[in-house]
């Protein structure tokens, strides 16, 4: 079977790759992570951040709300969670729990509590795609769906009330997937 390529619906999408991840929703993300195992140059790694950055400014609503509901592209919630501990931990702390160093587990903190994201290396770990969010609290970054080292800090307070929304989704996503182990003290 053949068609005309400029007029198919396969030459629309493929010239329109952000779009349709996008779109669809999940395969610029797995595209990401998965990419990011092979060795790339630190300005490669940079386009692809800004391209992920660019796109998620369409999709954040969407994964917001996936993240909420716990839709089917995210990874299913866990079974087997410990009761969560209100151990302090110190920023510095913390900080060492940044997927640096891979015998060490990996942490995030949301409005300071301590989640214990160890399992997720692919995500989280060094030069992987959220690997900004470890090793600290990255309340307002998430809120703003920004993957901006910058945005990445504990101080949520200039999120408006959607944004308020998305990080509160995240924070209910994280319960229901990660043992909680701390939280951060001054
Ligand atoms: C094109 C834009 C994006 C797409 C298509 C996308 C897609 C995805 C997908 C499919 C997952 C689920 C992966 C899994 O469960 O294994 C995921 C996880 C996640 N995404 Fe994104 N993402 C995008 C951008 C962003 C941005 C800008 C942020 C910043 C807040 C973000 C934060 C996260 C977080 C925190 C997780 C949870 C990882 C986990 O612990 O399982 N994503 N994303
Ligand atoms: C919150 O801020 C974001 C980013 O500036 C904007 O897109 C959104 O419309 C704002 N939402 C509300 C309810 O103000």
């Amino acid at each position: 079977m053949s068609s005309s390529p400029s007029s198919s619906w396969y030459d629309t999408l493929t010239s329109t790759p952000v779009l349709i991840a996008t779109a669809v929703g999940v395969s610029f993300a797995a595209i990401f992570a998965a990419s990011s195992s092979s060795s790339k140059t630190p300005q490669q790694v940079k386009e692809q951040v800004k391209e992920i950055k660019n796109a998620a400014v369409n999709a954040g609503d969407a994964k917001g709300k996936a993240a909420q509901t716990g839709a089917s592209i995210m990874s299913a919630p866990a079974t087997d969670l410990a009761p969560p501990k209100d151990d302090p931990i110190s920023a510095s702390d913390l900080a060492q729990y940044d997927g640096s160093d891979p015998s060490k587990p990996i942490y995030i903190a949301i409005k300071g509590r301590v989640f214990d994201v160890t399992a997720k290396p692919e995500m989280y770990g060094q030069g992987r795609g959220y690997n900004v969010f470890a090793g600290k609290d990255a309340s307002k970054g998430l809120g703003m769906s920004s993957l901006d080292i910058k945005d990445a800090v504990p101080d949520y307070s200039s999120l408006n009330e959607s944004q308020m929304n998305t990080l509160n989704q995240w924070e209910s996503f994280f319960e229901k997937r990660y043992n909680i182990v701390g939280k951060v003290v001054p």
